[in-house]
């Protein structure tokens, strides 16, 4: 009998601390504003996906479920390096000796410092202890924690997170530049409807077309897990920069692409996002991009 009463007041406690982790987190520290296209009808869910404690908890509280967007400046001076460094497992402290140069070195320490920061808040977890695994083809996950996804991305100087307790996720972020090789990147990466489609719309608007084109995709196959190992000339998305986006198809199954949403998002000036989710459309809250400085708590 006793045993049975700590086990259930240990089951009550893990519970509130959970929930009291995530009114922090939804009442102190977001902010929320807006994508660059409003997902249609924020409500319920449709989750095939097994749930995690957070999920369960949110449902059973008559918590919205939402899917969260973070992104961070990684401008952590070089000083901070060691301790974020400190943060990381051993295989990301590998990796990190692996780059040529310094400045995409100090990126991925910044980054991968940030998501288990990030992580940390969502779970109620120290960021040291996070586990981190690989899918088949790479997608990273955080080990027992069945339903809790999250996806990242990181491009000249920036990283993006996404995080759900609903069902896969995926974020693309790239910083848009003028591309010499642009056709040969249509060629290699567009399918043919989208080509068409690429080729129809007005100059002025192809740059940020292609960009809408780049981003979606690669947010919607970072979702799958695949990445690129799935060609993404087999999969469409929509085209127009200020149409609503959607998965437009793939050959595996056109009926997938109706399981798929895609947003647009802002993240920063200068910069094309994609977010990738599976299920009903639900809210997606965004909080304002910051330093690292201030992710850190340094003034
Ligand atoms: C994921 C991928 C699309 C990279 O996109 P990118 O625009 O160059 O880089 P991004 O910064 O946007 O994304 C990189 C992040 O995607 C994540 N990622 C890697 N593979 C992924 C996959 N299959 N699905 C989802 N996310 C993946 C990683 O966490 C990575 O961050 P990290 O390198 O800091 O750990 C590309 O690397 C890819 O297709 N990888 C999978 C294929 C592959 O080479 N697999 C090797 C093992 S079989």
């Amino acid at each position: 009998m006793q045993v049975l009463i700590e086990r259930l007041a240990q089951q009550v406690f893990q519970r509130m601390e959970v929930l009291f982790i995530r009114e922090l987190w939804r009442q102190g520290r977001q902010r929320p504003c807006h994508p660059v296209s409003e997902p249609a009808t924020p409500g319920s869910a449709a989750r095939e996906e097994p749930e995690s404690l957070l999920g369960e908890f949110e449902k059973e509280n008559g918590l919205s479920l939402t899917i969260e967007v973070r992104t961070i400046r990684l401008t952590a001076s070089q000083d901070r390096l060691p301790a974020l460094l400190e943060l990381l497992d051993d295989a990301e402290r590998a990796r990190a000796q692996t780059f040529r140069f310094p400045h995409l070195a100090a990126e991925f320490i910044q980054s991968h410092a940030a998501m288990r920061i990030l992580i940390a808040e969502q779970i109620g977890l120290h960021p040291r202890a996070i586990q981190l695994s690989k899918g088949k083809y790479g997608k990273p996950r955080v080990t027992g924690q069945t339903g809790f996804e999250f996806s990242i991305s990181h491009s000249c100087g920036l990283a993006s997170f996404a995080f759900s307790t609903q069902g896969p996720v995926g974020i693309e972020i790239e910083k848009v530049r003028v591309l010499k090789d642009c056709d040969a990147l249509v060629q290699q990466f567009f399918s043919h409807s989208e080509r068409d489609e690429l080729g129809r719309l007005r100059a002025c608007k192809q740059q940020r077309a292609f960009y809408a084109v780049w981003t979606r995709k690669e947010a919607y196959l970072k979702a799958l897990g695949t990445g690129l190992v799935m060609p993404p000339r087999t999969v469409s998305v929509t085209v127009d920069p200020d149409a609503v986006p959607s998965v437009a198809g793939d050959n595996e199954s056109a009926q997938a692409s109706r399981h798929w949403r895609l947003v647009d998002l802002h993240v920063d000036a200068g910069y094309a996002a994609a977010l990738a989710y599976s299920g009903e459309r639900c809210p997606v809250s965004m909080t304002e991009t910051v330093d690292m400085a201030a992710l850190l708590g340094d003034s």
